[in-house]
């Protein structure tokens, strides 16, 4: 059965309303708190996260959302059928310096299946949309990813988690292999917009460790509709709650998988 419009639509006019809140707080010297030592949350976190709740709550009361911003304090609300997925501002350390690199990003999940997902960058105002089967759209055009075929013509993109500091060693390791392997390697951070990227054939990888649900689960979709892969370091699907991911074009995925799994023997 083809899914109800209202999902994409509600997703879209969500994004394009977080959107809007990030430029009033972006480079107005937004607050500022601390989750961790290197873990940021501003004011346009909470905002965005609030806004997006009160509209799924009005329009479609018996759904569930797992946000970035919303568990703490707030009692856990158990996942029903029809569940939201939200980073309300991906990319909050370039946000929190004025770096203009960072998103929303909302997926819709049925039954355990991302069905759509929605990024949106209000500065550069590229909206990343995919319904799962339809392809993937920037600003309403089909995007592909690229044809790339070997790391040495490939620009690739990775990201670190915050929790780095602690055991950076493999990830550096993984990092430099791919730094004497590829054209380039750049860590913009925002782990959404990476992935975006790979769909537009902008980068042709992009992985990372320890990611969360909210960071992957719209993006992940936009790269597989535009003709990309994902999946996880052992080439299994993408478990949302398993941190890992590796996307690709196609042609550099078995590459990619190789370099990740020999650093880790
Ligand atoms: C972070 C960004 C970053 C990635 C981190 C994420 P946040 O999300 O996506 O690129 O490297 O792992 O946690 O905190 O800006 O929403
Ligand atoms: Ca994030
Ligand atoms: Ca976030």
């Amino acid at each position: 059965m083809p899914l109800d419009p209202a999902y994409l639509a509600t997703a879209i006019e969500a994004a394009l309303a977080a959107g809007r809140i990030h430029k009033q707080f972006f480079r107005q010297n937004p607050e500022v708190q601390k989750k961790g030592p290197i873990d940021l949350v501003t004011a346009a976190d909470l905002a965005a996260e609030q806004e997006f709740r009160a509209l799924i709550g009005r329009r479609f009361p018996d759904h569930s959302v797992l946000g970035e911003e919303g568990a703490s304090g707030a009692p856990a609300v158990s996942p029903t059928r029809c569940r939201w997925i939200v980073d309300p501002l991906d990319g909050t350390t370039n946000f929190a310096h004025g770096l203009a690199l960072f998103c929303v990003s909302i997926a819709f999940e049925v039954d355990g299946t991302i069905e759509v997902g929605v990024v949106y960058d209000p500065i550069a105002d590229e909206l990343f949309t995919a319904e799962r089967g339809g392809g993937a759209r920037l600003n309403g055009q089909l995007i592909r990813v690229s044809n790339r075929a070997t790391l040495l013509d490939g620009l690739l993109c990775t990201g670190f988690p915050y929790s780095i500091r602690e055991r950076p060693q493999r990830q550096v390791e993984v990092f430099a292999s791919f730094l004497g392997r590829a054209r380039a390697v750049r860590r913009l951070g925002s782990a959404a917009l990476d992935l975006c990227y790979v769909a537009a054939g902008r980068f042709d990888g992009f992985w990372e460790l320890q990611l969360h649900p909210w960071d992957m689960a719209a993006g992940a979709l936009i790269v597989s509709e535009a003709g990309g892969r994902a999946t996880n370091y052992s080439n299994q699907p993408i478990d949302l709650f398993g941190g890992q991911i590796v996307v690709s074009n196609g042609c550099l995925h078995e590459d990619m998988l190789a370099i990740i799994q020999d650093a880790a023997r």
